[in-house]
């Protein structure tokens, strides 16, 4: 075995936070090393010091044995590193070719679009990777501009690649894909570090490096574990993630909360993204929403809290028609929304957490003192939330881009949590919690419903969609092809109305 990349007692600062502590760890030419850990262990800053993008105040780095100094990611690409963010980097108003280029100072510009055009081709070939060229990236869906930046980084020509949860933005599908093609590169000779929470690719890998609170628990090869020892490593505990949960209140949830009728809607690009949808959420009740993703899920969310208008059809809350208001009315009727795409839609990175946990929510009679805010009242709910979703941060005023991923993520379940009272929208609410904070959040969810809100769940994890539900509803290419009962359906019936196949009498 050749080591790569090696830390020698690396540690990283952040005010009151030491995010990495005296960390050892290696990476071996051509293997796949996964590292695990808690919401905050200090995965995304141990990547980021590797990547040069933070500069360690203790312990050496070392390429290839010799000692190195990274000063900025120019330096560490210029090494042969590349690096996948957990939040993107990318333009959106550039298209695909342009991202990849922009920022190869040295080559891009120069060598002509069209050379570029040629090499990015030559690429998507070899790596199987599906992308438009000249599509503009905010057009994307999430899981696309991931591949952009695979992309870019095999363009810049890593030979080290690190990847900051990219599963946690792809269908499960995609995922396959892409352990497939990080196979593939590993075959080629490339070395990867691999941030996963999901234990199927944590046991896939060649090693497992597990972090906890800043600090290197351990280095194992999966097939000397189980998972349930990584899980024990991880947070020092048994995790239990089936939900017990009694389904006995179906007569609860005859009485209709949200009824929406024949709802179509046309995107920019005049794609029929929402045929004809029809749809109930009782009282109490937890619709489970299945489908592969981009087939109008993110529409349905959108039309429903009053972020775009439908072509037509009827959006009814609590007897109310309420399709056409803008999304405050929604808002102050206690819709609330945990949009997929955190970054671009949930948060204002730059704000602090407690700014964040009132957006949108700010005319709240709370959160007012005659024309103002109360910052007094705003700061003490901000830190009961922080305290009740064990948001790791330093404090209330912490601005959103210095937190963790998955605390990030916190920020937002916990606003749109505690602001709704009738209606809860989640688009992949779990999307990079690790596996104690999913618990936490499924308990939660169970929590609203049993407290008689309706709540429409999207997932990409169907065994957690059969888990929760009280009803699946399927979702393919903007209709929904049929409404099950989770407990006597199968994986495969959900799969054929996945992919298309209508059933009789579907709402
Ligand atoms: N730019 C920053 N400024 C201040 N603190 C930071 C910054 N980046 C990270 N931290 C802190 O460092 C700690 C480790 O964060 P990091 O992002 O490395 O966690 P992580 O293991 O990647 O977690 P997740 O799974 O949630 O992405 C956290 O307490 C976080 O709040
Ligand atoms: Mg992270």
């Amino acid at each position: 075995m050749t080591t790569i990349l090696r830390t020698v007692n690396l540690t990283k600062r952040f005010p009151g936070v030491i995010a990495n502590e005296d960390v050892n760890f290696d990476l071996q030419k051509g293997e796949i090393h996964c590292l695990f850990g808690e919401n905050g262990a200090g995965k995304s800053t141990l990547s980021s010091c590797l990547f040069g993008f933070y500069q360690p105040e203790g312990g050496s780095l070392e390429l290839n044995g010799e000692p190195v100094k990274f000063r900025s990611p120019r330096d560490a690409i210029h090494a042969g590193i590349g690096m996948v963010h957990q939040h993107f980097v990318l333009v959106p108003d550039f298209t695909v070719l342009e991202n990849i280029v922009v920022g190869t100072h040295e080559h891009g510009w120069q060598l002509g679009l069209d050379e570029a055009r040629k090499r990015v081709a030559s690429l998507c070939r070899e790596y199987e990777i599906d992308l438009e060229p000249d599509a503009l990236v905010r057009d994307l869906a999430v899981g696309q501009q991931q591949w952009v930046e695979i992309l870019k980084a095999l363009y810049l020509g890593a030979k080290v690649l690190i990847l900051d949860e990219p599963s946690a933005v792809l269908t499960p599908e995609e995922s396959i894909r892409l352990f497939r093609i990080i196979s593939h590169m590993k075959e080629l000779g490339l070395s990867i570090i691999l941030i996963s929470h999901k234990m199927v690719e944590v046991m896939q890998s060649d090693r497992v490096t597990v972090l906890r609170k800043g600090k290197v628990v351990g280095t194992v090869c999966p097939d000397e574990v189980t998972p349930k020892e990584l899980t024990r490593m991880m947070v020092g505990r048994d995790i239990e993630l089936r939900v017990v949960r009694d389904r006995s209140n179906k007569e609860a949830a005859k009485e209709p909360v949200l009824v929406v009728g024949g709802l179509s809607y046309r995107d920019t690009r005049d794609n029929l993204m929402l045929d004809q949808v029809t749809l109930t959420i009782g009282r109490g009740e937890i619709l489970g929403l299945a489908g592969v993703s981009g087939n109008g899920q993110k529409e349905l969310f959108e039309v429903l809290s009053g972020i775009i208008v439908p072509g037509s059809g009827n959006v009814t809350l609590a007897g109310e028609r309420i399709e056409g208001l803008p999304s405050r009315h929604y808002m102050d009727r206690g819709v609330g929304l945990v949009p997929d795409d955190r970054f671009r839609e949930g948060l204002i990175p730059e704000f602090g957490i407690q700014e964040n946990m009132i957006l949108g929510w700010q005319r709240h009679d709370d959160y007012t003192q005659g024309p103002f805010l109360n910052h007094k009242q705003i700061g003490t709910i901000a830190e009961g939330l922080i305290d009740e979703f064990r948001i790791k941060a330093p404090s209330a005023d912490t601005p959103v881009n210095h937190l963790s991923g998955g605390n990030a993520q916190k920020v937002i379940l916990a606003r749109e949590f505690v602001h709704s009272n009738k209606l809860l929208l989640a688009n992949q609410p779990t999307r990079g919690l690790d596996l104690g904070v999913i618990e936490y959040v499924y308990k939660q969810i169970i929590a609203k419903r049993d407290e008689g809100y309706a709540v429409l769940l999207a997932s990409e994890e169907l065994e957690d969609l059969l888990n929760l539900s009280d009803r699946i509803a399927v979702i393919s290419g903007g209709r929904i092809t049929g409404v099950v009962d989770p407990e006597n359906t199968s994986i495969e019936e959900i799969g054929l109305l996945m992919a298309g196949e209508r059933k009789e009498a579907a709402e």
